[in-house]
């Protein structure tokens, strides 16, 4: 069969990893893909938000399945568009990846069904959000309510922090229309985890655990990224909590959604915070995250492709899903300066030292073939993911790893997977 993956981050070259393994594939294109996903797959410079030109290209192509990996065009729609024109897609329509798209309702929805989440307000004004903030607590979470690229949270210590961030999300609209609604909401305290889930619409069957490393720098420092590291599972995710989670969140979200008429196919990431009180839900993702896919899809015995399609036509029941027993650590080499300004271009060496290992990964993420060779294209420029028995050797593995890439500028952290120290 012919697959077709939109996206073109570290996230979809796992992905796209992934599907070459299956032995039903014979063909795998992707949008717009980038120079790593270009070995595996044949990409074509279509943006993931150009609707009409994927419809069009999918049909061309006779393309039998694709799989959205990104969340802008989940939410806005590009399931339901393949789908009208025919096509088999992987991932949630318009009206469920509204899960991830609109943080109040997200909240809401876990409000109405006795899911554990933080306390919470949803404002539609300033003036409404600024007087509820003279009697909160603090420290206090303010959220963009839709998408801003992983941004749109501010930890606010004190009130004045607190009233210029609600100024900059509402009225200065710092993530632009993301912030005609906020959420704020008390403030968590605990151990993050992540774990991605396949749905089927009734069905859920949760994957092996992940943590992610969101700020730039060392020591949990600096600005927030899209992520600069992962490791898979995590330590502190433990039997008790998965029974837990499973019972009182996972299943209720998914029956959350198919009775709000809103059944939810595809995936479904839960950011969870481990809480004295228990877990509790910080974010709901329609997708995989980046870079959790890159630690999580390695470790997965089973054929992606078979369960995916167990998800579209409502049989994940039968499937039996399955990790390997062992562990991944993921590290994002960057490109010095990023989140910010950094420069672009830079010839990339090493990356043939990957070739043959079949424990180590190199997934790209900003990354441009040119005449001159592989360069750097973006902040994020690869994942470099390795396996190893237990998490301390998959880490010194991946650390290993790391340095065999070299790129002027090249930036990461070298604490990923400090955690896992402390689980002991
Ligand atoms: P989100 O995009 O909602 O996951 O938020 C981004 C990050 O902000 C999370 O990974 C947490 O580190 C932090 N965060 C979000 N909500 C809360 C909360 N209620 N309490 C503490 N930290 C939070
Ligand atoms: N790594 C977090 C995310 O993908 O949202």
């Amino acid at each position: 069969m012919k697959v077709l993956i939109v996206g073109g981050g570290g996230r979809e070259h796992a992905i796209a990893a992934s599907v070459a393994k299956s032995p039903r594939v014979d063909r795998i294109y992707c949008v717009p893909g980038n120079a790593g996903i270009a070995q595996i797959a044949e990409c074509a410079p279509i943006g993931a938000m150009e609707f009409d030109r994927i419809v069009e290209f999918a049909r061309e192509k006779e393309i039998d399945l694709t799989i959205v990996g990104m969340d802008d065009p989940l939410v806005g729609g590009l399931v339901d568009e393949l789908e009208n024109a025919g096509l088999r897609v992987f991932g949630p329509r318009r009206n469920a990846a509204v899960l991830e798209g609109s943080k109040a309702f997200s909240k809401d929805l876990m409000k109405k069904y006795h899911i554990p989440t933080a306390a919470y307000e949803n404002f539609d004004s300033a003036d409404a959000a600024l007087s509820y903030l003279e009697r909160a607590h603090f420290p206090i979470v303010l959220k963009a309510d839709g998408l801003a690229l992983g941004k749109g949270v501010l930890i606010c210590n004190t009130l004045e922090e607190a009233k210029e961030g609600v100024r900059s999300i509402m009225l200065d609209q710092k993530f632009g229309a993301a912030g005609n609604r906020m959420v704020i909401e008390e403030f968590l305290v605990g151990r993050e985890v992540s774990v991605l889930s396949f749905v089927d619409g009734k069905t859920i069957k949760a994957m092996t655990s992940a943590q992610d490393h969101k700020r730039a720098q060392d020591g949990d420092q600096g600005l927030n990224t899209g992520g600069m590291g992962t490791f898979s599972p995590s330590p502190f995710y433990t039997k008790e909590i998965d029974e837990f989670c499973r019972k009182y969140i996972y299943q209720p979200t998914v029956d959350a959604m198919a009775a709000e008429g809103r059944a939810f196919q595809g995936i479904i990431f839960f950011g969870l915070m481990l809480t004295e009180d228990g877990p509790k839900v910080l974010e709901y993702n329609a997708r995989f995250g980046d870079p959790e896919a890159q630690v999580v899809l390695p470790r997965m015995k089973n054929d992606v492709v078979e369960v995916m399609e167990a998800c579209i036509d409502g049989r994940l029941d039968q499937v039996d899903l399955q990790f390997e027993d062992n562990a991944a650590v993921c590290v994002v080499l960057a490109s010095e300066g990023y989140p910010v300004s950094y420069e672009k271009g830079k010839v990339i060496t090493g990356l043939e030292q990957f070739e043959g290992k079949d424990d180590y990964y190199c997934f790209h993420a900003g990354t441009k073939q040119t005449d001159g060779g592989i360069v750097t294209n973006g902040g994020r420029v690869l994942g470099i993911t390795a396996k190893g028995k237990d998490l301390k050797q998959a880490r010194a593995n991946a650390y290993e790893a790391a340095e065999w890439i070299s790129f002027e500028n090249k930036y990461m952290r070298h604490d990923i997977g400090k955690a896992i120290d402390e689980a002991e």
